[in-house]
């Protein structure tokens, strides 16, 4: 059995189900658009509540919490500075603890359920490169999915991804679309600044976690579905990283 920490439209999932594991995904929100949904058995629930002891069985537990905070403050706008500014500023370290309570609930998650079990189980938080200032230094990355926790020392290659990215154009990954432009050709942004930017842009408002600031940035994005079910596909984790991991962990 495998966990899917804020599992959305169940990227994560789809490569657990693809290796034969049963699945729970847990989210605070059943994400539908079209034909497109989460594809096992979702408890809606927020993460934040969850005890990791009743994942005692689990072999694997993925997780992917919200990013937008994250990807906002990495991009060069005045309002993600001074958001950032003002967490680093904090001297009681409250608000870079609400910034990264989804995050750590996934860690606390994971030793709950390893102390429950009696034995390791295996954890991977995806996330983005611009968590890193915030939470440390990812063991590694799927094009923009950055991941913490028991990244495996054998991870496939992101070339497919990078060389789509170079010519701007869109590339399929797996059963899902990816979109890897990287257009803006100033050369003045960091690595990974557009991937960012896009998931900043595109996520919006809908997958902003309980974080500090997720109220102001709620008010300024478009909640249209159209809009949601964009920003759904975007976080989507492509099928190959999910299988993989997957793969490596199964029982
Ligand atoms: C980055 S998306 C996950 C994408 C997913 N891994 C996939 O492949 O489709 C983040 C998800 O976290 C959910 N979420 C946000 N805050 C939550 C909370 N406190 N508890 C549970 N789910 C939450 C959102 O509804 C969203 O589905």
């Amino acid at each position: 059995m495998a966990v899917d920490l804020f599992c959305g439209l169940g990227g994560w999932t789809e490569g657990l189900l693809a290796e034969g594991y049963d699945v729970v995904g847990f989210d605070n929100e059943r994400h539908v658009y079209g034909d497109q949904r989460y594809p096992a058995q979702l408890v809606l629930q927020d993460v934040l509540t969850l005890h990791g002891s009743r994942f005692r069985n689990a072999a694997l537990i993925v997780a992917s919490p919200p990013c937008q905070a994250y990807s906002y403050m990495a991009m060069p706008w005045k309002r993600g500075k001074a958001m950032a500014a003002a967490i680093r500023d904090d001297q009681s370290g409250r608000k870079l603890d609400a910034l990264n309570a989804l995050f750590n609930a996934c860690f606390r998650i994971q030793r709950e359920a390893c102390e429950a079990a009696g034995h390791h189980i295996p954890m991977v938080v995806e996330n983005v490169k611009g968590a890193q200032p915030w939470v440390g230094p990812a063991a590694w990355h799927y094009g923009s999915f950055y991941l913490w926790g028991d990244v495996p020392a054998l991870m496939p290659s992101t070339r497919a991804l990078k060389v789509a990215s170079k010519s701007g154009r869109r590339t399929d990954v797996g059963n899902g679309v990816r979109f890897t432009s990287r257009d803006c050709g100033t050369g003045k942004q960091p690595v990974g600044f557009n991937d960012d930017k896009r998931r900043a842009e595109k996520c919006g408002g809908d997958w902003f976690g309980s974080g500090p600031d997720c109220s102001l940035m709620r008010q300024m994005s478009s909640k249209s579905s159209a809009r949601k079910a964009a920003s759904a596909q975007i976080a989507k984790i492509p099928f190959e990283l999910a299988r993989w991991i997957a793969r490596v962990y199964r029982p």
